[in-house]
Parts: C-alpha cells; sequence; structure tokens
C-alpha cells in the first residue's frame, strides 16, 4: 500500500512536470529546496483556486472584506506576533554525519506521535526519552544531540543600508494574518463593516522549514489563504462552529471526497488559542494538514495595541460598549489546495488490453483550460480558420485553448492530462463539405471523463459550456 501511494506521488510530480504545472525552482542550475515555480497551466489552476476560496470567503458575503497588505511590515509586528521568540522547530544534528534533522519528523518517522502544533518543551522531552533508539535518515547512526529551537522566520535586510548587523533585521512575512491585525483600525475606518466582520487576504509566506520534502506540501516560499473573522468575544465558540462547517462544506464543493478529509483537535494548545481544529487531507504520504481552523481570543489585537500604543478595541455604536474583539480564522495555503486538488484528480484507466489513460478528473471551475478547440486537420486552412473563430469567441467567456498538433487522439491524450472537461473538433461536416449536410454549423464535443462525443450546434455552444462548466 505504502509502495502503490509513493508511486502515486511520483506519478503526480511527474506529471506536474511533463504538463507544465509545477517546475523545480532554478533547475537549471541544480534546483532551490522547497522552492517550486507554477508553469503555464499550474499557474491557471492556482488561479482558479484562488478564485474559488475568495469567492466562497469574500463575495458569498456582505460582512468579509479583501486585504491584500504588504509583504514586509515593522519589524516589530513579528515581536508583537511572538514570532521572534517563538516561532520554531525542534532541531536535532547527527553527532556522526551532522546532518540537521526536524526533531518531530524524526519521531514521526520512528512511529512516535508528536503533534506539529506541540511546545517546543514537549517535543524536546519526547525526543529525549526515545533519540536513542531513532536512526539518522543519513547515515544510519543513533547518536543525535538535544533538539535545540530553530526560527522559522526569513531575515531580510531591507533598508539596512549601514551593513551593520546590529540594526534589527526585517523579515518575509511568516503568515500572511499579521497584515490583517494591523490594519483592523484602517479597514473599520474606511468601510461600512461592523462587527462581526471578516477580512480576508491572500499572499505569500515565507518560512526556513528544515526538511524540503513532500513536494509543494512544504515551501520555503508559499502562498496562504487567510481570513480572520472579528467577533464578539461571548459569540466566538459558537461563530467557530460555523466557520468549521462552512470550511468543511468548502472542500466538498471543491470537489474532494469526504472519505478524505478528517478533522484533527490539537491537544496542546498555544496559550492564547481557545480551540484549534485541523481539516487533514489524505494526501499520498498519508493524512495531512491542509487547513487550520482557529479560535485565538484577543490575543492579536491585544498585543498589537500594547506593542503599538494604538488602541485597537472596538465600539459598539448602537450600544457604544467598547471591547476588544476576539478572532476566528481560517487559514490555508493555496499551495497545499492545489496538490489536494491535483491527488484527488489524478486517474489512471486502462484502456483496451495494454494502454493506460492517465486523466486528471478537475472540477471543471478549476480546470486550467476548459474547452480545448481542434481543427480536425491542420493542413486544411478551411478548418483551422473556422477553429480559430470558435477559439476567439469561446475564450470570452471560458479558459479556452486552441491545439493543432499531432491527430485527434494524441490532442485527447493531451488535454486529458491536464483535465481539459471538454474538446471541441471543427470538421469537414462542419463547414458543409462533408457527406452529412445535416450537420453543417455543428462540431463534436467530448467529454473529458465518460470520452462520449456529441454533435452540438455552433450557435449553442456557449451556452452548453455556461450550463457543463459550473461544476
Ligand atoms: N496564521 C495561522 C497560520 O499561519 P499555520 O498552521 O502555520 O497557521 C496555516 O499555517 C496553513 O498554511 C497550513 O494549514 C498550510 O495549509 C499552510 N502552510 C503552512 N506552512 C506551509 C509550508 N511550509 N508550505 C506550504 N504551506 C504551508
Amino acid at each position: 500500500m505504502a509502495e502503490q501511494k509513493n508511486d502515486l506521488m511520483d506519478k503526480i510530480v511527474s506529471l506536474s512536470k511533463r504538463r507544465g504545472f509545477i517546475f523545480p525552482s532554478s533547475e537549471i542550475y541544480g534546483g532551490f529546496a522547497a522552492v517550486y515555480d507554477f508553469g503555464p497551466y499550474g499557474v491557471e489552476l492556482a488561479r482558479a483556486i484562488r478564485e474559488a476560496w475568495w469567492k466562497a470567503m469574500v463575495s458569498d458575503h456582505d460582512n468579509i472584506v479583501g486585504l491584500d497588505s504588504a509583504i514586509f511590515v515593522h519589524p516589530k509586528v513579528w515581536e508583537a506576533s511572538g514570532h521572534v521568540g517563538g516561532f520554531s522547530d525542534p532541531l536535532a544534528e547527527c553527532k556522526a554525519c551532522h546532518s540537521r534533522v526536524r526533531v518531530d519528523h524524526l519521531l514521526e518517522e520512528a512511529g512516535v506521535q508528536a503533534d506539529e502544533k506541540m511546545t517546543d518543551d514537549d517535543i524536546n522531552k519526547l525526543f529525549s526519552e526515545h533519540k536513542d533508539s531513532i536512526a539518522c535518515p543519513k547515515c544510519g547512526k543513533k547518536s543525535f544531540t538535544e533538539a535545540k529551537s530553530f526560527n522559522l522566520l526569513v531575515q531580510s535586510n531591507l533598508g539596512n543600508f549601514t551593513g551593520d548587523w546590529t540594526v534589527a533585521p526585517t523579515y518575509l512575512r511568516g503568515e500572511t494574518c499579521q497584515g490583517i491585525y494591523i490594519n483592523f483600525k484602517n479597514v473599520l475606518d474606511s468601510s461600512r463593516v461592523k462587527v462581526p466582520f471578516g477580512v480576508a487576504q491572500i499572499g505569500k509566506a515565507f518560512r526556513n522549514e528544515i526538511t524540503a520534502r513532500q513536494f509543494i506540501f512544504r515551501k520555503r516560499e508559499f502562498e496562504q489563504m487567510e481570513m480572520q473573522y472579528f467577533v464578539r468575544p461571548e459569540e466566538a465558540s459558537a461563530t467557530y462552529e460555523e466557520w468549521r462547517a462552512k470550511r468543511w462544506q468548502y472542500y466538498l464543493d471543491l470537489g474532494i471526497r469526504e472519505e478524505n478529509l478528517r478533522w484533527h483537535e490539537h491537544e496542546n494548545l498555544v496559550f492564547y488559542a481557545k480551540a484549534a481544529w485541523d481539516i487533514e487531507y489524505k494526501f499520498p504520504f498519508g493524512f495531512k494538514e491542509l487547513e487550520g481552523i482557529h479560535n485565538r481570543s484577543d490575543y492579536d489585537l491585544t498585543q498589537h495595541s500594547k506593542c503599538s500604543g494604538v488602541d485597537l478595541s472596538y465600539r459598539d455604536p448602537q450600544s457604544g460598549e467598547k471591547f476588544t474583539p476576539w478572532i476566528i480564522e481560517t487559514s490555508v495555503g493555496l499551495d497545499r489546495t492545489f496538490l489536494a486538488v491535483m491527488t484527488e484528480a489524478y486517474t489512471e484507466e486502462a484502456v483496451g488490453e495494454n494502454d493506460i489513460r492517465i486523466v486528471l478528473k478537475l472540477p471543471k471551475k478549476l480546470a486550467p483550460v476548459q474547452v480545448a478547440v481542434f481543427p480536425l486537420l491542420k493542413n486544411k486552412p478551411e478548418l483551422v480558420a473556422r477553429a480559430r473563430e470558435l477559439f476567439s469567441l469561446l475564450k470570452e467567456d471560458f479558459r479556452v485553448e486552441f491545439d493543432d498538433n499531432g491527430n485527434v487522439g494524441k490532442r485527447y491524450r493531451r488535454q486529458d492530462e491536464i483535465g481539459t472537461p471538454y474538446c471541441v473538433t471543427v470538421d469537414f461536416d462542419t463547414i458543409g463539405a462533408g457527406e452529412d449536410k445535416s450537420l453543417e454549423g455543428t462540431v463534436t464535443v467530448r467529454d473529458r471523463d465518460t470520452m462520449k462525443q456529441e454533435r452540438v450546434k455552433v450557435k449553442e455552444l456557449q451556452g452548453y459550456f455556461e450550463r457543463n462548466l459550473k461544476r
């Protein structure tokens, strides 16, 4: 079973490269660990995922607004948030080969349950109990140092023109939500929102992850889609449950099978958190965190009020009552969603005796190309012209690709691998030059999943796709 799963991971990595979804960064220079680039189809799929998230979190609500805060913030933000002091992973060094490994991963591989959100002290204690029986993944020796904390914030020298290393470093943001907290007052003063309301943001985050593994699951430069919902303290628990339900449904709507999702409750909460649950997805390497949903209490606004000296409390416009809102957070990685969607969609089907069709059964609304338009033959100008015309028409409303490479069979296979739900072929019947004149003005539409073909009138194509591509 494990072999089959790793096999699936290899297949997804290979397809991602071969078909232009994801490229390892800086490949011509030998690669750059835990950093990846989205290729031409990957960028379209990523955009569609962002859009689906934005629709579910912003457009479908009348009290959630968007924000796009900068990657750089005042260095004090990371002190106030607790990241400078406590945003770390436990690391141990192999005394024999000196490679450094994440202790929670060592424990996990040794079959010892370590919660990803455990405090460093807890992890260190657990590691001390087991370290003499754990082998180094590189050299196999069983001799590790004690675990030490390694801060995950990525430093920069932005604004340090003196080269003086004692100047407080600036950081690339480790999470996007801090940009929301520090703009709480700006949003409140400039828009019509009233508690309860939410602020949503999609953007890059950076972490000095120690172990680069599992493809795009754990990256050093990644993207988060986070929403912070500000509520009255007494409403926090009920609102938290509402968001848990909404986020679960969101993944079902994204085409994820329910059996591949599960809840994981954090037992060791950070001191300010009142509740923390993860939605886990069954990745090819097992169930792992996809999204975190947190009840963060009034910690963030209180901390930033204290450290900035600016009052971030809220006054109820009706009652005049003043309080510091509590925050319910939903936080998911775009990259992890991407990997979950790819894992869910990857399918191999036997065709005849000894052929296999690889098809990405992506939800139609997410497919990087929704409709591929082909001329039956590329050397017949009348067919090419008609297909180009159709391409121009359809691309106004859908993600469309014109494809005249190889024969139609090969084009179908390629489109199947990138997950294109529909292929449209313009043939001689379409232009009235075939045997069956009744087919003039119609095209063949081939369905990715059933491989069935049907004739559809060109003038009805737009409506046909509008109906079918919503899912
Ligand atoms: N603001 C809360 C926060 O950042 P987190 O659990 O550290 O919480 C939230 O991260 C989500 O961000 C995770 O559930 C995951 O989807 C994504 N994420 C975190 N680290 C990541 C990494 N190194 N690579 C890709 N995605 C990551």
